[in-house]
Order: structure tokens, then sequence, then C-alpha cells
């Protein structure tokens, strides 16, 4: 496995957020842990007030908040949130709980820099409300994907998956507090892998350390872990 050398500086990276930030707080965690590999830079975030930008301050992060309420439209918001991230010369981009839609020209500014955390096993269930969605259908399993982030929303290649068993009784809340673990597991899981250059995309195929994943990625289950 390619290791980082102590000359190399660790990957830059510009968090977003619109929340609590339990998945950001993975990633700090994942810094603390291992200085040398990732720095954030910076965490953004649309909503004032949230708790992930308290999380942030916590470990000195700068915060910015950007309230998309502020600008006529979506361009002028991603354009000003561009602007943000920009300068902070981030090689990576986290969407982490980052509840807007992006404009094409946002997203293809970040082409294969970009990464997003969606919690259902993608492709099933892209957009919103998904515990509930797989728990109406009676599924059987559920998880969380990690993606590079393309314009077709929640559709870009997969880097990772976990799998979540649906339990009888499960409710939303239970359920997605065990997604929830596994979130916190893999979305550290893949940046390092991003930090370490193992990580490339080919067309819309993920490459891991130069060999293919399958289209739903490198997947653990946790039902066998
Ligand atoms: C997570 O469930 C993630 O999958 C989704 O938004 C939620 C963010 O949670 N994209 P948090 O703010 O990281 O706690």
């Amino acid at each position: 496995m390619p290791t980082l050398e102590h000359s190399q500086a660790p990957c830059r990276i510009v968090v977003l957020i619109s929340g609590s930030g339990s998945n950001l707080q993975a990633l700090i965690d994942e810094q603390l842990e291992n200085k040398l590999l990732i720095n954030i830079e910076a965490v953004i975030s649309n909503q004032p007030g949230v708790y992930g930008l308290t999380r942030a301050q916590k470990h000195n992060i700068p915060t910015h908040v950007l309230a998309h309420k502020d600008y006529l439209d979506r361009a002028s918001f991603d354009k000003a949130l561009a602007n943000t991230i920009d300068s902070y010369q981030p090689t990576l981009v986290v969407l982490a709980g980052f509840m807007r839609i992006l404009t094409p020209e946002f997203v293809r500014h970040y082409t294969g820099r970009m990464l997003n955390i969606h919690p259902s096993l993608l492709p099933k269930y892209q957009g919103l409300h998904t515990h509930q969605r797989a728990l109406d259908n009676q599924d059987d399993i559920h998880g969380v994907s990690v993606h590079f982030v393309t314009e077709e929303l929640d559709g870009g290649p997969i880097v990772i998956q976990a799998i979540v068993p649906i339990l009888q009784n499960d409710t939303v809340d239970s359920l997605s507090k065990r997604v929830q673990t596994q979130e916190h597991i893999i979305y550290p899981m893949a940046v390092n892998w991003f930090a370490r250059e193992r990580l490339a995309i080919q067309e819309d195929t993920v490459l891991l350390d130069g060999e293919p994943l399958d289209k739903t990625g490198h997947q653990i289950d946790s039902r066998t872990t």
C-alpha cells in the first residue's frame, strides 16, 4: 500500500455541512489521529447556528456561513460558495450532510475532487427520506454510499458502500442510527484513500490502487464485520 511521505503536505480539505456535522466529526477525529494525512482547512455551512459549526470551532477550524437565502438565485450562491472554497485551495471538497442541489457549473469545477455521502445503497433511493423508503418497501438491507459528485444528483461513481441489515421493528430512528455508525467508518476511509492518492476515476469507474471497483464500490457488510 502506498504510504504518505513525511515531506508530503497533508491533503487540504474543505467540508460543506448543513446540520449536526457528525460526519465532519468523524473526519476531525481522523485528522487528529493521522495528522500528516489530511487537514480540514475550513468548514462552510449554508445554515447558520448548526452544531457542525461548533464542532469545527472547538478544533480551531475556520468556519463560514453562506446562507443561501441571502442570494438571488442558485447560480449566485454557488459562485460565492466556490469563491469561498477556492480561497482555501483545497485538494478535496467533502459534502457532509450538505443539503443543497448544486449547479452543473459548480459540480464541473470540482470534477474528480468532490465526495458526497448518501444514506442508501445507491443507485437505490436517490434523494430524500431514504430510511423511510427502505422500510416502506420492506427491504432486508439498507446502507450508505460514498460517491464522487457528478451532475446527476446522488448519481456519481461509487467509492464505498456499507450494508446495514433492516431488523424487525426497526424505525426510521433506529435504522438511521445504525446507518450513521457505518457512515462514520466509511467516510474517513474514503477520504483517507483519496488523500493517499489511492483513488482514481476512469470514465465512470472508480479505481482503487489501480484496480477497477464494482459499480457499487468497495463493499463493507456490517452483518459480517
Ligand atoms: C447523513 O445521514 C448523511 O448520510 C446525509 O446527511 C446526514 C448528515 O449527518 N447526507 P451529519 O450532519 O453528518 O450528522
